[in-house]
């Protein structure tokens, strides 16, 4: 350690005095618990103030340009955390008591002293220092808290403002999907019917085309109104669980039935396989169906014409049952994986995104995946992919084979979800 890095970790103890002797003998005494200064005029310690990190302070009442507590009273509001400390040889010690309860100086120690007296005195000036410095970087410290909290919190209820809009819009929309948009194509698909039935066979052919057409795309626009709906609808139908036994080979007819003929269109064949033990589950039908559905779906329009979906109902044991429905079409990149189950995450492509609901690649709204996840949820049970692109995906429901009614979980912060597949 050199000199300087020695005096660095003791104090530094600044002495003022008019009369060198006292300085000398002062400095003799604390050389080797610190680092000491010496002024000999209120000037000359001004400057070295200036130039050193004085800790403590020790001056003399008595001094030529001023009296010591003047000097101190200075010092307090030049430099608050320096300890200011005062010998005076002479009693005018109302002065003193003055200086001291006006908080100008922490002590005072009178002339003559003892050596074991003083260095005590100063040892506890220097301890004072300590604690101060202490208290102030623990102030600091708590300040930073405080302020960092404070940010949280306005954080937090900018958050939650956020949210009370969002849950505003939300039913304004509830209201405007229910009635609003509800309501007109109701009467489209109505009349699109009454006009077939009343004069479909008189119509011209170009008619009966765009009559279809209207027909189509109401029936579409209605699907997905009523899947909006579904989704956004927090405390209808569709948070609770119907449970009953399921006949799975009943089950899997009825979503073949919706599925063949796109099955047909795209030239693809749906390999069934339900294993021993999982002829029936306990579940709700509905929700169970459009969860497989979605899943089918997708594998239907993520996979090649021509190629084999396989769905495989098991029981894993005595307490689960896997629904596992594979394809071997394009498979999702490694950094789409952990979103497709996000409310209206879809791989937008201009080149394939419209309302398409079989044909290859044709994405949806994003609201299938997030659906099936959260009916899984609902009964107990979770959801899981394994998929790599170029060579297909394979998607694992795990159910519960004794599922209880649900607490409903709250909806993912963004957008709630229901959903009716196609
Ligand atoms: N079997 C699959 N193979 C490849 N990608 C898939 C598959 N299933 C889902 N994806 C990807 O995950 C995205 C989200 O799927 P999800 O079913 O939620 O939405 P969607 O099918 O696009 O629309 P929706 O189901 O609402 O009609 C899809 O757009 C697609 O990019
Ligand atoms: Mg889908």
């Amino acid at each position: 350690m050199n000199e300087t890095q020695a005096k660095s970790r003791r104090g530094t103890f600044l002495v003022v005095d008019d009369e060198p002797d006292i300085l000398d003998a002062i400095a003799r005494l604390f050389r080797r618990d610190y680092h000491v200064l010496t002024a000999q005029s209120v000037k000359q310690a001004r400057k070295l103030i200036e130039e050193h990190d004085v800790e403590v302070v020790m001056t003399d009442q008595r001094m030529p340009e001023m009296t010591g507590i003047q000097f101190l009273s200075e010092l307090r509001r030049t430099h608050p955390h320096i300890v200011r400390v005062l010998f005076t040889g002479y009693s005018n010690i109302s002065d003193v008591i003055d200086a001291i309860n006006e908080g100008h100086v922490y002590r005072y120690i009178s002339k003559p002293w003892k050596p074991v007296e003083l260095r005590l005195f100063v040892a506890q000036a220097f301890e004072h220092f300590r604690t101060q410095r202490e208290r102030d970087r623990l102030l600091e410290q708590l300040q930073s808290a405080n302020e960092q909290l404070e940010h949280q919190n306005a954080l937090l209820s900018a958050a939650n403002e956020e949210l009370k809009i969002l849950d505003r819009v939300k039913s304004v929309f509830m209201e405007i999907v229910s009635h609003e948009l509800n309501t007109p194509i109701a009467i489209l698909v109505g009349y699109t019917y009454l006009l077939r039935k009343e004069l479909g066979d008189q119509l011209p052919s170009v008619a009966r085309k765009a009559l279809s057409g209207i027909d189509t795309s109401s029936v579409r626009l209605k699907n997905i109104s009523n899947r909006i709906f579904k989704m956004l609808d927090d405390d209808g139908a569709h948070t609770t669980l119907e449970l009953e036994w399921i006949d799975i080979a009943k089950f899997v007819d009825s979503l073949c039935e919706q599925i063949d003929p796109f099955l047909e269109e795209r030239g693809q064949s749906l390999d069934i396989d339900i294993g021993t033990g999982a002829e029936h589950i306990l579940a709700d039908e509905d929700k169970l169906h459009d969860l497989c559905l979605n899943l089918l779906m997708n594998a239907i329009k993520f996979s090649y014409d021509g190629q084999t979906i396989a769905l495989q109902i098991a029981k894993c044991n005595d307490e689960q049952v896997a629904i596992t429905v594979r394809d071997f079409g394009v498979g999702i990149p490694d950094e789409d994986v952990s979103q497709i189950f996000d409310v209206f995450f879809s791989t937008f492509n201009s080149g394939h995104h419209s309302s398409g609901q079989f044909e290859f690649q044709k994405r949806g709204i994003g609201l299938g995946l997030a659906v099936a996840k959260r009916f899984a949820e609902m009964h107990g049970g979770r959801i899981q992919v394994e998929s790599k692109e170029g060579k297909g995906s394979h998607f694992t429901v795990y159910l519960p084979t004794h599922p209880e009614q649900p607490e409903v979980s709250p909806l993912p912060q963004r957008v709630p979800s229901h959903h009716v597949p196609h």
